[in-house]
């Protein structure tokens, strides 16, 4: 088994620096395309069997040292009473935003092992399927990040509605923010459950706060979350908790009070320096990114330079995961993605 992802989560020597990449199932694969002419992202999310599919794609394409289940941060509202669809060049829409106390109180926190046993399934499959070949990693939204969806009904630039909620009503954000703790923390639990090997809290857009907003209004919630992820044993040493990667996009203002909220690894994009953020974080936790996403359209000599100056940020210190600092483009070209991965195998091994 390649454990090179799970060592580097503790923090443990590995042979070379491990590589996955954010939503690398999707668009820029052919397979997924082809898949995606008949069916709808839901329903691939929602059947179990092509779940996996899909999963499998980008570990059977390129030599990855971890897979990520398929699924999407958006469900566990749909679960929790919202009327979700994902438009064509558009995204997703949620048809019944959260706007006054009363949309907040009807909210429902389900049991996800219920609610969501279609992505459970997948887990208990993929782990199956993939036979040890590499880690499957769980994820989820985290609570801010999902309360903008939810608040905004969709992707918002400025955050008008869900910082107006904030400050209008802060009795009714806590209150969201609360139930949506309870929801991720218990969804991130339910998957190690079901045998995911490592988990992802998503809180993509946290950098829209300040400092001291995140930590009023976002820090409290994403910390109880990762917690409950924490108390859920781990199936490869059951002594030792599954490892949780916190992952935020925008948090270079932010850094140390990001890693206050908890995780094993902190993720983090590319508008910081990988050595400066690794300063800042200290050395009690692992560190994933932080190639900028659009390096992949470098010609290959420039790709190659931008890998070798994240590996020399890096320093070979044990902790380090290779990753984007965002997801994959849908226009990627798919053999810049190969040459990515073996490049960063090669150029790392010790
Ligand atoms: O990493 C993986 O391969 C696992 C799959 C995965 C998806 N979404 C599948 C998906 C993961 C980890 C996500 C997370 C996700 N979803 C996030 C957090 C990560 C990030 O990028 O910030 C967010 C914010 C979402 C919400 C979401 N889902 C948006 C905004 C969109 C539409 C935008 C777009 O890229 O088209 C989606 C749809 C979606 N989720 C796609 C995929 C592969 C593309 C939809 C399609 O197939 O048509």
């Amino acid at each position: 088994m390649n454990d090179r992802f799970l060592k580097a989560c503790r923090r443990q020597p590995v042979d070379c620096t491990p590589v996955w990449l954010m939503r690398q199932a999707g668009r820029y694969m052919s397979e997924y395309r082809r898949l995606r002419e008949k069916h709808t992202i839901l329903e691939i999310i929602k059947t179990p069997d092509l779940a996996v599919e899909v999963t499998m794609q980008p570990v059977n394409a390129f030599d990855l040292d971890a897979a990520i289940i398929f699924a999407d941060i958006l469900p566990p509202l749909e679960a929790m009473g919202l009327s979700l669809e994902f438009i064509r060049g558009e995204g997703p829409v949620i048809h019944n935003p959260l706007r006054i106390a009363a949309d907040v109180a009807a909210l429902r926190v389900p049991d996800p092992r219920e609610s969501l046993s279609f992505t459970m399934e997948a887990i208990r499959l993929a782990r199956r399927e993939l036979d040890g070949r590499v880690p499957l990693i769980g994820f989820s939204g985290a609570p801010f990040t999902l309360a903008s969806y939810a608040i905004e009904g969709g992707a918002t630039r400025s955050f008008v509605l869900t910082k107006s909620l904030m400050y209008n009503q802060p009795e009714t954000w806590h209150e969201l923010m609360g139930k949506l703790a309870t929801m991720v923390g218990e969804y991130l639990k339910a998957q190690a459950e079901a045998g995911a090997q490592a988990l992802q809290l998503f809180d993509s857009w946290a950098g829209a706060l300040s400092p001291a907003d995140y930590r009023r209004y976002a820090l409290p919630y994403s910390r109880r979350a990762i917690q409950t992820a924490q108390t859920s044993a781990s199936s490869v040493e059951p002594s030792s908790g599954v490892p949780v990667i916190h992952f935020g996009t925008g948090t270079s203002g932010m850094l140390e009070v990001f890693k206050e909220a908890g995780g094993d690894v902190i993720g983090v994009d590319w508008r910081v320096d990988l050595a400066d953020a690794w300063r800042r974080l200290g050395d009690d936790v692992a560190v994933q990114g932080n190639l900028d996403p659009v390096a992949l359209f470098a010609p290959i000599p420039e790709l190659k330079k931008r890998v070798s100056e994240v590996l020399a940020q890096a320093d070979g210190r044990p902790g380090h995961i290779f990753n984007l600092g965002h997801g994959i483009l849908p226009q990627t070209p798919v053999e810049h993605v190969a040459a990515l991965v073996d490049m960063v195998h090669e150029m790392s091994r010790r």
